[in-house]
This record gives structure tokens, sequence and C-alpha cells, in this order.
């Protein structure tokens, strides 16, 4: 089954849906970028390229490899152009009403065996599953941000995901290199639901007036060796996403300790959504 993917479709060229064409090329797939606009579809293309030659400089791959993996990424502004991949994954907004809208637009270009997968890092895969025409080849597929050097990919069944499907991304991933962990589809799978908490829990210290940004990001970079500190994690995930995530575990699981924190509600409000706007927790300007 995994041999019969031979073409994989990214909807989204934002900094997930670029980073999974990336990677899908690097280890020799066909894919099919589609985003609305043509000039996000140049513009994740663009960072591919300039992922990739990190990649070159840093010796991990070779200037062949490179050109070959870029040469294997068709941009496509219509999403006609999906209509011929075997595995359609989107990683759209983490926004269900965008995420259905975008189901109900590609279904029908889709060949009736190809597979559908969502890159959602919390909502459940039943629901957006139950979206499409095929629940059964409809599968939850989360890679983690940068997704070119992040080692993990959450696999998630729906009520209906099928083995075939099940075992076709499971083949997949193995093809990417990276390490699957499967989880149950609970609101935020694993990584979500115990990493958002504890950012979440980080912006309450700083909201509380316990730390400052610096010092709580010095007191877990150092007194936790986490690669980043929280606050820093949390403008490179996206404000808005943050927050998305921790309103789905609120809803999801009904438990106050899930409530998002004041604060970062009222930074998404302010349009501070991290890195991608240039002000977060942080200022990139
Ligand atoms: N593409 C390709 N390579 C990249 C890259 C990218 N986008 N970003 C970084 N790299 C490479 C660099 O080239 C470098 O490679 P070499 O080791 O070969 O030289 C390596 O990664 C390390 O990068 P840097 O030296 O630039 O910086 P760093 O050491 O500070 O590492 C980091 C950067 C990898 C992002 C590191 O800080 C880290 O691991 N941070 C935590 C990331 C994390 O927790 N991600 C999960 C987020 S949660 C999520 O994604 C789930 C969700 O649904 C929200």
């Amino acid at each position: 089954m995994a041999e019969a993917i031979s073409k994989v479709g990214v909807i989204g060229a934002g900094q997930m849906g670029n980073g999974i064409a990336h990677v899908s090329a690097l280890a020799g797939f066909d894919v099919v970028l589609h985003d609305i606009a043509e000039e996000r579809v140049r513009k994740g293309l663009a960072t591919i390229d300039g992922n990739l030659s990190r990649q070159v400089h840093s010796g991990r791959i070779t200037e062949e490899d490179r050109k070959a993996a870029l040469a294997r990424v068709t941009a496509a502004p219509s999403v006609d152009a999906l209509g011929s991949c075997d595995l359609v994954i989107e990683a759209a907004t983490e926004d269900e009403q965008v995420k259905r809208k975008i189901f109900a637009g590609v279904c029908p270009v889709l060949r009736p065996d190809a597979m559908l997968a969502t890159n959602t890092s919390s909502i459940s895969i039943t629901r957006l599953a139950s979206a499409s025409d095929r629940p059964e080849r409809f599968i939850g597929i989360h890679f983690m941000n940068p997704v070119p050097v992040m080692q993990l990919v959450e696999l998630i069944r729906g009520i209906a995901t099928g083995d075939e499907t099940f075992e076709a991304a499971k083949a997949y991933v193995a093809r990417l290199g990276k390490t699957v962990a499967v989880a149950e589809d609970f609101p935020g799978f694993m990584v979500n639901r115990i990493l958002l908490p504890m950012i979440n829990e980080a912006i309450y210290v700083l909201y509380e007036g316990v730390g400052s940004v610096d010092a709580i990001d010095t007191a877990m970079k150092l007194g936790a060796n986490h690669p980043m500190g929280p606050l820093q994690l949390a403008d490179f995930i996206g404000l808005d996403t943050c927050l998305s995530i921790m309103q789905v575990l609120y809803e999801g699981l009904a438990d106050s300790k899930y409530r998002p924190c004041p604060l970062l509600v009222k930074y998404v409000e302010a349009g501070w959504l991290g890195r991608k706007t240039n002000r977060g927790f942080y200022d990139y300007r």
C-alpha cells in the first residue's frame, strides 16, 4: 500500500504546509503544493528553497538532492491539480470552518481511491472526516514545526478510518524517515495536550508577574533543558494557533485547567501573533 502513494498533495503553503511539501519531495514523492493565492504558493516555494539550501550548507543533503527535490514540487494555485494525487494533506489554518470549506471544495476533485489527511493540531479527526466524502480514507497526520527538523509525526485515526489507510499513512511517514506516535482521537492528541498547557501556564506566570519574558524563557531553557523557552516557542508556533488549541482543549475536555490565559487572548485580539506578525512576546521588528 505504501508504494501506492507516489504523489502527495499539500493544501496550504504556510509554515506547516511548505515543511510537509519539503520533506515529501526530499523523500522522493512528487508533490503538488496548493494554496488559494498564487503569491502564497510562490512564497511557500521560496521558503522550501531557502530551507533546502540550509540543509545543503550544513552538509545534511547535497546540491543534487536540493535540485531534485525542488523539481518534484509543482505549484498549484488551482485545486484541480490535486486530482492526480494519491494522498492529499490539508495544512491550512487551525480553524474548523476553514478546514470544512476546504474539504467541500477539494473532495469532488479527488480520485475516489485517494486518501485525505489533515495536519490539524487539535481538532477531532472523526468530526473533520465527516465533513469529507471519504471517512474510511481520512486520517490525521500531525507534523511538528519546523517540519524538516522535527523527528515526530502523530498519527490519529478517526472512528471510521480503515486499516489500509492507517497502514499507508504509517508507511508514508516511515519513508520520510520520521517516527510515528499513534494517538487516540482526543482533543490536542498527545503532543499538544501536554505542550500547550505548559505554554499557557508560562503565559499565566507572565500575567501574574511571577517572572519577566526573559526570566521565564531562561528558567525553562536552563532549568529544564528545553531548546526554546515556552514564550519563544509560543511566538514560533503562532499565538493564534496556541489560542485555538487551548480553546479546543478547554471546550473538548470541559476542565477549567485548560482555560486560555487572558493575556494570550489579548495578544491575539491585538494581532500580536508572534513571529509571523513580527510581534508577540518578543519584538521581531
Ligand atoms: N528547515 C530546515 N532546517 C532547519 C529549519 C528549517 N525550517 N529550522 C532549523 N533548521 C536546522 C538548522 O539549519 C540547523 O541545522 P544543523 O544542525 O544541520 O546546522 C538546526 O536545524 C538547528 O537550527 P539553528 O542552529 O538555526 O537553531 P537552534 O539550534 O536554535 O534550533 C530549533 C532551532 C530546531 C527550532 C530548536 O530551537 C527547537 O527544537 N525548538 C523547539 C521546537 C519545538 O518544540 N517544536 C514543536 C512545536 S509544537 C508543534 O509543532 C505542534 C503543534 O501542532 C503546535
